[in-house]
């Protein structure tokens, strides 16, 4: 029997144990009381070929976890058309491969910010992943950090900025909520500075929380009853006080330039008008996203608005992408069209909600091996290479 199949075994035999003695779908909901013991096996090197994809470790992670993290991990906006955009934005672009290149070397190294990193492929910020698995970020963090990806804490993590911090190293990227009371902003970016973050990333696309009609019960539940802590927030956030701030506009970026000394990165840009304005107010970078399509149901795929944005910003400040990526054809795609990096959501979040750090570890191998046998396959030795030369659009 393969590992992945020993697992899925596992899991049979859990759920089919908790709903003989009766356990609420609640108790199904919490990773840190129901999984101790799928998780307690480690992989050997060779065993890993069982997942053969990201998918292969959705799977897992949909028969781990209870079925209102796997809403609220998978879930997105209204009647998740943007969800699906995302993804199918990817379909529509094929690679246009050269011949007889040396491709006996490749490098996916790319430089951001001041710093070289191994890969450009960035793990997204991604609130409460302790309800995916009870290491939460910390499991993140660790293998983030094993696999030399860069990573994005959230505002809304389960473990504080600097416990991730310690997990992760030096480098770690903060995302902030511009929550409603600025004081609570600034000690959230002191917090950031003092756990050693470069970059502060400024999420734009949630003045509210999207329509999300089939997630959050459980995990607000959660939050309010003091079960699940927000590690940056405790005791900071009055009761009834959102983390996100509907007043928010462009002046924001000169207040976080003042406050503190972070590089500003804006996450959420899906228009040109905006980039324009993003470059006009002094950001240092861009992430175009839709949030995974969990905010506004807009029906367009990041991957198609990114020609809009690279084609605003002349190539003045970085510009990231993320949304629908499962693949490392994705990454060269997004890559071609004039991303700088790329980040994934999802897909490391069903590592971790299937196998804690090792499955994070297992998802980011998956994506960077495919990435460097694409570019090997396109005769592109190096990030560099891919250019828009290497793409065609219908
Ligand atoms: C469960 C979940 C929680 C998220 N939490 C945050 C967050 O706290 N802050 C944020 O800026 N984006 C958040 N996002 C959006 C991601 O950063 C990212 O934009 C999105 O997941 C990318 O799409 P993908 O999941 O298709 O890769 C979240 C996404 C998911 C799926």
């Amino acid at each position: 029997m393969s590992n992945l199949d020993s697992y899925l075994q596992t899991d049979i035999q859990r759920r089919k144990f908790l709903e003989w003695i009766g356990l609420s779908s609640l108790a199904l909901a919490l990773p840190a009381m129901s999984l101790s013991g799928c998780q307690s096996g480690r992989f050997h090197e060779d065993e890993k070929q069982d997942f053969k994809n990201v998918f292969d470790l959705e799977s897992l992670s949909r028969k781990v976890m209870g079925d209102d993290a796997i809403e609220y991990l998978n879930g997105g906006a209204d009647d998740l058309k943007t969800v699906k955009a995302n993804l199918e934005g990817y379909n529509k672009i094929q690679i246009r491969a050269r011949r007889l290149i040396d491709v006996s070397t490749i490098s996916t190294k790319v430089d951001l910010f001041g710093q070289t990193l191994d890969t450009p492929i960035i793990l997204s910020p991604v609130g409460f992943q302790k309800f995916f698995h009870q290491e939460g970020e910390v499991a993140t963090a660790k293998a983030a950090a094993s696999r030399k990806h860069q990573l994005i804490v959230s505002t809304v993590s389960n473990y504080s900025v600097s416990e991730v911090a310690a997990a992760y190293g030096p480098n770690l990227w903060f995302q902030l909520y511009p929550t409603p009371d600025r004081k609570i902003t600034k000690i959230l970016l002191e917090k950031a500075e003092q756990a050693g973050c470069p970059v502060c990333v400024l999420t734009v696309d949630t003045p509210v929380v999207g329509n999300r009609e089939s997630s959050g019960t459980t995990l607000f539940g959660l939050i309010e009853a003091g079960e699940l802590k927000m590690g940056n927030l405790e005791g900071l956030l009055p009761k009834g006080m959102t983390f996100t701030d509907p007043s928010v506009t462009w002046e924001m970026i000169g207040w976080l330039r003042a406050n503190c000394h972070m590089k500003i990165v804006k996450k959420g840009i899906v228009t040109r008008e905006d980039a324009a304005l993003a470059i006009l107010h002094g950001a240092d970078g861009v992430i175009v996203s839709n949030h995974g399509g969990r905010q506004l149901e807009s029906n367009r795929g990041t991957i198609e608005c990114l020609p809009e944005v690279v084609d605003e910003i002349k190539g003045r400040i970085p510009v990231l992408i993320d949304g629908g990526i499962r693949r490392g054809t994705d990454v060269f795609k997004a890559l071609a069209l004039g991303a700088t990096a790329v980040c994934i959501g999802r897909p490391f979040c069903w590592g971790l909600g299937a196998l804690g750090q090792e499955g994070v570890e297992i998802a980011l191998d998956i994506l960077k091996g495919e990435l460097v046998r694409d570019m090997q396959l396109a005769g592109t030795p190096s990030i560099g290479n891919i250019t828009k030369d290497f793409v065609s659009r219908y």
